[in-house]
């Protein structure tokens, strides 16, 4: 009886043109319809924002230790780390309506992805403590730690990009 009011509902709002209701979201992220629709849910687009946040930061440190301006260097990389540590959240429910390059596997080993997001916050606030003792050599080590803790969550859990055209041989 309730499952079949909840059905009833659920058509009365797409007759009624109510697809861009909020309360149809759980519907179409459960659908192609959805990706069919260009639709993004609100919950892509926190955690890409989130994401993009990152090589932003990256930039910021590469420039002001460029610059030497270290203490700088070390407010991005904190921000960083502050940023990484929102990643188990930003990922808590399986969400692959729209453009996303997120995997399934996230939500499969859960765990091991909220692991790897603790790997960069601990990195990150490891480069900010390097920078904040003014130690320029040691924090280039560092950032190539912090770094490789991006690929290796990308590798698992991220759609690789579409490959290259091969380059001609010989
Ligand atoms: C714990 C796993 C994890 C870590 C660590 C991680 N990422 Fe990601 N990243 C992802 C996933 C998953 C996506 C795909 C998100 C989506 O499309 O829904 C992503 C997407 C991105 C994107 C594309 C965002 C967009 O607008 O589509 C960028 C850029 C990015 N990551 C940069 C970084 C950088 C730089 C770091 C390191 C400082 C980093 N990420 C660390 C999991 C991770």
């Amino acid at each position: 009886m309730k499952n079949l009011r909840a059905g009833t509902t659920l058509a009365v709002l797409l007759a009624a043109g109510g697809l861009t209701a909020g309360c149809t979201q759980d519907f179409l992220e459960a659908t192609p319809l959805g990706e069919a629709l260009g639709y993004e849910h609100h919950r892509v687009t926190a955690r890409k924002a989130l994401m993009a946040s990152h090589p932003r930061n990256i930039r910021a440190i590469t420039a002001a230790l460029k610059e030497n301006k270290l203490a700088d260097a070390a407010k991005a990389a904190q921000d960083i780390s502050t940023a990484a540590r929102r990643i188990p959240l930003a990922f808590r429910r399986q969400t692959l309506a729209g453009k996303t390059t997120a995997l399934p596997a996230i939500w499969q080993k859960k765990a091991d992805f909220d692991q790897k997001a603790m790997s960069l916050a601990t990195s990150a606030a490891a480069l900010a403590v390097v920078l904040r003792a003014g130690d320029k050599a040691g924090a280039e080590g560092a950032l190539k730690t912090m770094q490789g803790n991006c690929g290796a969550c990308h590798r698992l859990y991220r759609k690789p990009p579409p490959p290259r055209p091969a380059a001609p041989r010989g």
